[in-house]
């Protein structure tokens, strides 16, 4: 490959050092596009320990700095990945489009419906490439399900259920997932799957929900522990020891909502992060001549697709339904074939390969111009369609999912964008 694009990370805390195991499994298998020049963080503890991390994985020490002045002061970034906290993603990603840097940033792409909106503009405004960096539908069985769905294997969609439940009033890997100012768990958590509801049915058109903040206050069985080991890919105990051992929590964590979709389907859908008793977890979508059942995100594990009147299938049986399916060269490449029904590695492992594939996919936007897969619209649609839920709770009613992401209905979200003034 020819020259590197100049890369900085921004944000160096639990996700900013995933990323960077990404971009190393991605520069392994002889992909890369890019030579990580900085590692932006004003906490400069969290800028030097990535810094060490990837002198020992890349093989070369980007330059710890503290801002996006002192990063633009190294003189040669063209890209910047932004792992901050989500209160800050519409800043950093609005000022490193101006300096005229392409920008992949975390979900959710921003704090609010009107954050995003902010980015949207700024993106179209200087041009630049602003990719969202969504894993779960990069999944190779994600990819599987939605060639499946697409060659009508189940016929047309008819309903989706989407259901996580537990967690009961144990801290969500950090204190900030817990509280509205900063993105609760049914924004952080929750555009991943408002995002994959739309991956395979489309855009949403209504959303109605009950929410909830049932556990106010939440405990942190880490603290004061060494730490080591916990959250995933086992990279936050070295934070959430230092974490309060018990903190108040100010966001919903429970929404049970019905969604329709523009294609006519519906989805039901519950995300309580504050279940006791059995852990339930369930993604199914039933169809005019069938339903799929698909398991967990970065599992590796079968989906099983049911048809009337013939046996489950769960094996290569599926591939030869789809012969036409294919991962895209670097899925294929990093999880070791292009026609996947299983895949079987330790979760950190799965989790660096799905963003390797997220860093390849923007060089490649970058270096080709073409639109990232998860863009502005994608990932502010994922936003949108998760306070679709809680201004709902608020409005008391269902409310148009294309409003909420219009900024039109923002009830719940006033308090949020007043702490974020804008
Ligand atoms: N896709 C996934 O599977 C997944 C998983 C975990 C986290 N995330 C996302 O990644 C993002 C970061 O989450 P995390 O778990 O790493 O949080 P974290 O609290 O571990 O780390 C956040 C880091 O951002 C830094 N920071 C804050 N303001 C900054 C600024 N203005 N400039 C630079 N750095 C700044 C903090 O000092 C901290 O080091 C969030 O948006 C989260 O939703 C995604």
């Amino acid at each position: 490959m020819a020259e590197k694009l100049p890369l900085a990370i921004v944000g160096c805390g639990g996700m900013g050092h995933r990323h960077l195991y990404g971009l190393a499994e991605l520069q392994a298998a002889g992909l890369s596009p890019f030579e990580l020049v900085g590692a932006c963080d004003p906490n400069l503890d969290n800028a030097n320990s990535l810094a060490d991390q990837a002198q020992e994985r890349l093989g070369t020490r980007p330059q710890p700095v503290a801002d996006l002045a002192a990063l633009a002061a190294l003189g040669e970034i063209q890209a910047v990945d932004i792992t901050t906290l989500p209160a800050h993603h519409h800043t950093v990603a609005i000022e490193a489009l101006e300096r005229g840097w392409h920008a992949m940033c975390e979900k959710p792409m921003g704090l609010t419906a009107r954050a995003c909106k902010m980015m949207i503009a700024k993106a179209r405004e200087t041009g630049r490439t602003l990719s969202v960096a969504e894993n779960y539908r990069r999944d190779p069985v994600n990819r599987l399900a939605k060639a499946l769905l697409d060659a009508g294997h189940i016929g047309t969609p008819r309903l989706m259920q989407q259901i996580t439940m537990g967690g009961a009033d144990q801290m969500l890997i950090s204190v900030w997932r817990h509280q509205k100012n900063a993105s609760g768990v049914l924004l952080d958590v929750g555009t991943h799957f408002s995002d994959i509801m739309e991956y395979f049915l489309g855009e949403a058109e209504t959303a109605y929900a009950q929410t909830r903040l049932h556990e106010k206050t939440r405990k942190n069985p880490v603290a004061g522990t060494d730490g080591a080991d916990s959250g995933p890919a086992g990279v936050y105990g070295r934070w959430q020891k230092d974490m309060p051992a018990e903190f108040e929590a100010t966001a919903d964590d429970a929404a049970y909502a019905t969604i329709l979709f523009k294609s006519g389907a519906v989805a039901q859908y519950i995300e309580d992060h504050a279940a006791h008793g059995e852990n339930r977890w369930q993604r199914s979508i039933h169809g005019s001549q069938g339903s799929m059942n698909l398991p967990g995100d970065r599992s590796g594990q079968r989906l099983t697709l049911h048809r009337d009147g013939a046996d489950p299938i769960d094996d290569q049986a599926l591939l030869d339904l789809v012969p036409d399916f294919h991962l895209d060269d670097a899925t294929a490449a990093l999880f070791g074939g292009d026609r996947l029904y299983e895949y079987s590695c330790p979760f950190s492992e799965t989790d660096r390969k799905l963003i390797a594939v997220e860093y390849h996919e923007l060089g490649t936007c970058i270096l080709e111009g073409c639109p990232p897969e998860v863009g502005p619209h994608e990932g502010a649609r994922a936003v949108g369609l998760s306070y679709s839920l809680m201004e709902s709770q608020v409005a008391g009613q269902a409310l148009s999912v294309d409003a909420v992401c219009d900024d039109q209905h923002n009830a719940y979200q006033a308090e949020i964008n007043d702490h974020l003034g804008i």
